[in-house]
């Protein structure tokens, strides 16, 4: 059975006290709340990493990642932070290509295989965001925009590498822009993602992998998303600065 996960991506927000604030009222609301098998995972700024992991000792169902890191091991990379750095901090996740580093960083499919690569090496798992824009949606290019960033970023892997990945699809038009994918499109895409990787890999692998639905997922539209049969959690933007609004998506899996 595949894990289920709601990740929070806390992105470019929060202060370091009200990180710790947000944090620990999250945790305990998963301690209080949560009955099922879920994982619950928060990514937030590196500033914020290792005192949350502090914070979530002794508390399995809620786990700390990163959002970003670097491809290379070390080096003079003024402003970065390496996958070594991240781990130390006793983080387990990575977000890796986000649509927003795509867009305004200028990440793609050939520098996000090297960090892929560099954050596996480091034991760290990705969370690895795929999803096309609203042009190629509207020209019908969504399908092989996908199957390239598949292609491009992550296929290069081993099997027992690709075993550590966590996929995400993000259709871009939908990021916080309250407009969601429908359960039957967010169904579909998720559907060819897993044919896929049952293509490359084999159909045990592809039914082991964990694959979300992140862009505009709240507590209303969480349950009809996480009840389609290839939906396995979401990556949750702007819902997960509430405690409240994210711990009501978690616990759909109760
Ligand atoms: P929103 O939930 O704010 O649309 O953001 C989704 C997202 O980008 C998560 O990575």
């Amino acid at each position: 059975m595949r894990k289920k996960i709601v990740a929070g991506n806390w992105k470019m927000n929060l202060d370091y006290n009200e990180g710790l604030s947000l944090f620990s009222e999250i945790a305990n609301m998963v301690k209080d709340e949560v009955t099922g098998q879920q994982q619950a995972v928060i990514c937030s700024p590196f500033i914020h990493l290792h005192s949350l992991v502090q914070l979530a000792k002794g508390y399995d169902k809620i786990a700390v990642g990163a959002q970003n890191a670097h491809q290379n091991e070390s080096g003079a990379y003024t402003g970065e932070v390496s996958a070594k750095m991240i781990r130390s901090t006793g983080a387990a996740y990575v977000i890796l290509g986000h649509s927003e580093r795509r867009q305004y960083f200028g990440e793609d499919n050939q520098l996000l295989a090297a960090k892929t690569d560099t954050v596996l090496k480091n034991g760290l798992k990705p969370i690895f965001c795929i999803g096309e824009t609203l042009d190629e949606r509207e020209a019908e290019q969504h399908f092989d925009v996908i199957k390239t960033q598949l292609q491009e970023g992550l296929f290069h892997l081993s099997t027992e590498e690709f075993g550590q990945v966590v996929l995400a699809y993000e259709p871009v038009w939908a990021i916080g822009t309250g407009k969601t994918a429908t359960a039957e499109q967010a169904q579909e895409i998720h559907a060819f993602i897993r044919e896929q990787i049952a293509n490359q890999y084999n159909q045990q692998v592809a039914d082991d992998t964990t694959i979300l639905y992140g862009g505009s997922a709240n507590p209303k539209n969480a349950p009809e998303l996480f009840a389609q049969p290839d939906i396995d959690g979401g990556l949750i933007g702007g819902a997960s600065l509430k405690s409240r609004d994210f711990l009501d998506i978690v616990k759909v899996f109760n």
